[in-house]
């Protein structure tokens, strides 16, 4: 019989529905040994807190965060809120002896997310962080590549994440959907929402990053603050160019944007090394393209792999090959693994300390951007 682990959502915006259908799916595809139990969502307007617990299923509501890290049903804190909530809520739930998730990053800055790392070791809580990119299937099979030398060395590693949703100067700061644009609510701009997914991506398939040098730009230099009404000055990076020298030799470079007209969501990475290249775009993630140096002749040519046979990472769990997976599969992947480090007594990545490492690496950009000096890490 599989154990029930209650589950205390905290918000309800875009990544508690991500979370909430992830935890709420898990356990009818994958054999975990665990059953999520959708118990409590804390949110401050009880109303539309309501509604949302009604639609996913959630046996009650909190007005207050820490009456779900006080309650005795609840199991583990999951943390879907603004980056400037990350680490009180999370020290609170570990002191509380819960297991914490966090959505990314990890906090706004190293220095605030050290403490968190702290707390969670001390008490010796499961804890993760939601870089849920890795999940995806082909994103997955790319790093197993690399980690068996399909590539042999390394020369480069590519990434963007390109956005254009903040092109007008009428788009505001603070505020419920645009928290974003607010450096106090979110540490930074693209360097922490958009490109933290990019580098966390990176350094588990490639590796520390050991110095970079970035170039970045705030292209609306003021907005209206949603809640006050008042202009004020941007304090986000709306753009990031970053060059990066990783510990094994290799070169990277990481471009993040929210002024790159067309671009939604465009995600893309590609790594060049010895034996060939491997290369992937959100917008076909189900696709890995693959260019093996090794194949003779007139045959040799880039090859575009469809990730969707059972020998596949986690598409066993799924339907038949050649049918495609989505977004939300990463989610219900990263709980799968969570619950089967539950399981096994082996953490699933990245643990809080893992992702902090990430956040070191945004703070170098952030830094660097404003001296345009190298950075050390
Ligand atoms: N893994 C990913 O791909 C991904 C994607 C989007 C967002 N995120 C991260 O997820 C987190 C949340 O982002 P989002 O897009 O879901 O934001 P959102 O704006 O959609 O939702 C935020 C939620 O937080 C709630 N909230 C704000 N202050 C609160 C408080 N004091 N107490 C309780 N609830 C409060 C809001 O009411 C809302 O429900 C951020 O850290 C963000 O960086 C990750």
């Amino acid at each position: 019989m599989s154990k029930p682990l209650n589950i205390g959502m905290v918000g309800y915006g875009f990544m508690a529905r991500a979370h909430s259908h992830a935890w709420a799916s898990v356990a009818h595809f994958f054999d975990t040994g665990y059953r999520p139990v959708l118990k409590a969502v804390a949110a401050r307007g009880a109303e539309k807190a309501k509604g949302f617990a009604d639609m996913w299923g959630y046996e009650r509501v909190e007005t207050d965060w820490r009456k779900l890290v006080e309650a005795k049903d609840i199991d583990a804190i999951d943390i879907c809120v603004p980056n400037d909530l990350h680490a009180e809520i999370a020290i609170a739930a570990a002191k509380a002896g819960k297991m914490v998730l966090s959505e990314k990053p990890l906090a706004r800055t190293a220095s605030e997310g050290q403490p968190m790392v702290d707390a969670v070791e001390k008490a010796g809580v499961a804890n993760m962080v939601w870089y849920n990119y890795r999940r995806v299937p082909a994103v997955s099979l790319i790093k197993q590549w690399v980690a068996e030398g399909k590539l042999g060395r390394i020369f480069h590693y590519r990434a963007k994440f390109l956005q254009d949703w903040t092109i007008s100067p009428d788009v505001p700061q603070g505020g419920q959907a645009t928290w974003r644009l607010d450096v106090d609510a979110a540490g930074s701009g693209v360097t922490g929402d958009l490109l933290a997914h990019c580098l966390d991506t990176a350094l588990w398939i490639n590796g520390d990053i050991s110095s970079l040098t970035a170039m970045t730009e705030t292209f609306v230099k003021e907005r209206k603050d949603a809640t006050s009404g008042q202009m004020k000055k941007v304090g986000i990076d709306d753009a990031a160019a970053v060059m990066t020298r990783f510990a094994n030799g290799s070169l990277g470079t990481f471009e993040s944007t929210r002024y790159a007209r067309g671009h939604k969501a465009g995600y893309t990475l590609e790594i060049n090394g010895e034996k060939g290249s491997l290369s992937w775009d959100l917008h076909d993630l189900n696709r890995v393209q693959y260019f093996n140096h090794g194949v003779e002749g007139a045959a040799r040519g880039w090859t575009d792999i469809l990730v969707t046979d059972g020998d596949h990472p986690y598409l066993g769990k799924w339907w038949v090959p050649g049918l495609t997976i989505g977004y939300e599969h990463s989610f219900t992947h990263q709980v799968a693994d969570f619950l089967d480090g539950l399981r096994t007594g082996k953490p699933a990545s990245p643990t809080f300390r893992e992702a902090l490492e990430t956040n070191r690496v945004c703070d170098a950009i952030i830094a660097s951007g404003k001296s345009g000096d190298w950075v050390n890490l």
